[in-house]
């Protein structure tokens, strides 16, 4: 289960640097379990300070004769020197394929606007933490590891498409509570109720919510807090419904077996419109 990848930064070719953009090139030690190739938005960390980070998983995003997987990272704002310091990459969102560009210039710009697409979302989520995991079982251990500072009225909003995993996240706070038995898909029951953990559970899937009134008539307010636990699949549906204090857990599939799992405690009122913004960045 990736969490950081850590380690000091080395020349690459200086081609970026030439172009305008300076880019951190991590050392990568002989085991490291890297991300999928790709592009996200990443925190840097550097001597106790975080920045905002576009990172590049792959192969040299411009045309050239080495076709090793580099690490390579663009901060957009201003850090000093980094060369020979260590710095932590935290992963926190996929943005794009890694693809290759005819000039420096075309890729200047596509990383402007990948820059653009991660600021989005670090006002969204300013305090967001990110884990990698690499099949369901994994995910249900991270999430059953959460669940153990889960405390009565914590509310989770699962987001993600179809099949991005948020029952499978669900399981594991099951399991992190104390819940022993089966923990299928409320999407027909709405709510599935657990009594049997640490806390009680209130798992909702608000999939099949046509009008937010249902929800009102099933009383759903009383566990958005509740006094124990909540989770609540497509939310979507419901917005208004939402406490303003919350956590929002973005789980997105990167591979077929590797989700990219966003933590962040929510800071805006509910229904904002930069949410509905940044769901589909482009
Ligand atoms: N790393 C992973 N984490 C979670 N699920 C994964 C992972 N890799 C593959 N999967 C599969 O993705 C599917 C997720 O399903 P589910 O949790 O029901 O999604 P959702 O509730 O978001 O619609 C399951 O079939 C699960 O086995
Ligand atoms: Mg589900």
């Amino acid at each position: 289960m990736l969490h950081t990848l850590t380690g000091p930064v080395v020349h690459g070719q200086g081609k970026g640097a030439a172009a305008g953009f300076p880019t951190a090139n991590l050392r990568l030690l002989e085991n490291a379990v890297l991300p999928p190739k790709g592009v996200y938005w990443t925190r840097v960390s550097l001597e106790g300070r975080s920045h905002l980070g576009v990172t590049n998983v792959g192969l040299r995003p411009t045309a050239d004769d080495r076709d090793e997987i580099t690490v390579e990272t663009f901060l957009p704002d201003d850090h000093g020197d980094l060369y020979g310091k260590t710095i932590g990459l935290t992963f926190l969102r996929y943005l794009r394929e890694t693809a290759f560009f005819p000039s420096m210039a075309a890729l200047k710009e596509q990383i402007d606007r990948d820059a653009e697409t991660a600021r989005a979302w670090a006002a969204r989520c300013p305090e967001a933490d990110g884990f990698l995991t690499f099949s369901a079982e994994e995910t249900r251990a991270l999430s059953a590891q959460m669940a153990k500072g889960l405390t009565a009225g914590s509310v989770l909003v699962l987001r993600g498409d179809m099949g991005a995993g948020k029952s499978e996240f669900s399981r594991g706070v099951a399991r992190g509570l104390g819940v022993t038995g089966p923990v299928p898909s409320p999407s027909f029951t709405i709510l599935n109720v657990y009594d049997e953990g640490r806390l009680p559970l209130y798992h909702f899937d608000w999939y099949r919510v046509e009008d937010p009134e249902e929800l009102y008539e099933i009383g759903a307010q009383e566990y958005l807090p509740g006094s124990g636990v909540t989770l609540v699949e497509w939310a979507e549906r419901a917005e208004d419904l939402l406490p303003e204090k919350r956590t929002e857990v973005f789980i997105q599939p990167v591979t077929e077996s590797t989700r990219l799992i966003l933590v962040s405690p929510c800071r805006l009122s509910a229904g904002n419109l930069l949410l509905v913004d940044i769901k589909n960045p482009d």
